[in-house]
């Protein structure tokens, strides 16, 4: 069977001989299970796809930062307008310029036709363009992060006004198989039926079916982002899991293509797989957690002046217990403060145990649910240096 247009990230998509082709002639890369690969590799085929990589189109990139795909497009097409927030002091370090194109020139993977493509900074809710200016649209991991369901379906609207009839809008972002949308300030990850309740209220028109089936690979098991969260200080070093499991969050990336067909009558896309893979990445994402607290685990710590803190972790129903290894110099005394929260709620922490530990006791311990993240707090008694104290945790 094809590879549908508008799916969910699945390692076996690399092995398709089509994207295996994107990825190492039009994005010059190597297929090695990159998610943002994937992603770029997807809207290219989908473009491509509606007939749009020609020599006569015109396209806008819309959240593009630096990306490889604008220079895999730009060769294809007449003009290329990149758009993104392009601010001075912007908290993404890599699109932070006064000069979008002089960015755009600098960061260029290979050499392509600058006379063909334009940059601008622009937030792809408010786009300062004509109607009916381009024959498509793209974005790459940004629609998640420009608001709530207000500024996606803005975006919407101003992608459908920017279109010619016919004209096509591929983006990817992040869908949770969690059951429900978090609505995380910034960075959602979207229950695949709200973003497809979103693109319905819009004016525009997805393909007929989402297909949201992982199929089971090792490579496709949920997998920890961070490794540093586990005791390797390897400065940014992260994983590149197909489905992360990221706070308790199982997710991945998706493809959604849209068009602008206003004569056409609007039909709600299929979801399709999302039950079958629900159920199974939730079983594989259990027995990872139950896996990785069934040794002791070193934590990645913060100092910020006399306490100590370590990434809110998820634990499987039953206890967690921390050891506190004290080195020679340092407090022998802490208060311990957990705090927990509902994997689904963010930002609502309240206190769920506390104590006192001692260098010579080390150990303390909490009863915890599969459903919560704990963040645990240290704040040293007494003087001494914090910078060599380990925290290493295990299920109890
Ligand atoms: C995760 S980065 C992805 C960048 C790029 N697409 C890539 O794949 O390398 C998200 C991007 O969305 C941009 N962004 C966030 N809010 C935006 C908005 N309202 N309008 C336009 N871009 C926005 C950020 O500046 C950032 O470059």
């Amino acid at each position: 069977m094809p590879l549908s247009l508008q799916k969910v990230c699945d390692i076996h998509d690399f092995f398709e001989p089509e994207i295996d082709a994107i990825i190492r002639r039009d994005l010059r890369s190597v297929p090695f299970g990159s998610r943002r690969a994937w992603e770029f590799a997807m809207i290219f085929r989908a473009l491509g796809a509606k007939g749009k990589l020609q020599g006569s189109a015109h396209g806008l990139a819309m959240g593009a930062g630096t990306e490889k795909l604008i220079y895999a497009i730009v060769p294809r097409v007449a003009k290329t307008v990149v758009t993104d927030l392009y601010l001075p002091d912007s908290g993404w370090i890599g699109v932070r310029t006064e000069s979008p194109r002089d960015l755009i020139r600098k960061k260029a993977p290979w050499p392509v036709d600058f006379d063909k493509v334009d940059a601008m900074a622009m937030d792809m809710r408010d786009l300062r363009f004509p109607d009916e200016s381009f024959d498509f649209c793209w974005s790459t991991g940004a629609f998640e992060h420009i608001g709530h369901d207000e500024d996606f379906l803005q975006h919407f609207r101003e992608v459908d006004r920017v279109l010619k009839p016919g004209g096509v809008y591929a983006f990817t972002t992040a869908v949770t198989f969690g059951g429900v949308t978090e609505r995380i300030p910034h960075n959602y990850y979207f229950d695949p039926n709200h973003l497809v309740d979103l693109i319905h209220a819009s004016p525009l028109h997805a393909e007929p079916v989402f297909d949201c089936y992982v199929q089971d690979h090792l490579l496709n098991r949920p997998h920890p982002e961070r490794y540093q969260n586990y005791g390797f200080a390897a400065g940014n070093q992260i994983s590149k899991p197909i489905v992360s499991f990221r706070r308790g969050v199982t997710l991945t990336a998706n493809v959604m293509v849209l068009t602008k067909a206003p004569e056409r009558a609007k039909v709600r896309p299929r979801v399709e797989g999302l039950e079958r893979s629900r159920a199974r990445l939730a079983d594989q994402a259990h027995h990872l957690i139950r896996e990785t607290w069934a040794s002791p685990q070193y934590l990645e710590t913060t100092i910020a002046g006399r306490t100590l803190k370590v990434q809110p972790q998820v634990f499987a129903d039953g206890r967690a217990e921390f050891d506190v290894i004290v080195p020679p110099g340092a407090p022998a005394k802490y208060k311990w403060v957990v705090k927990r929260r509902p994997v689904t709620a963010v930002y609502t922490w309240e206190t769920h145990a506390k104590g006192n530990v001692t260098a010579q006791a080390g150990t303390f311990s909490f009863p915890t649910r599969r459903d919560s993240l704990y963040s645990v707090k240290l704040e040293a008694v007494g003087d001494g240096s914090l910078d060599r104290v380990v925290i290493r945790a295990k299920a109890a």
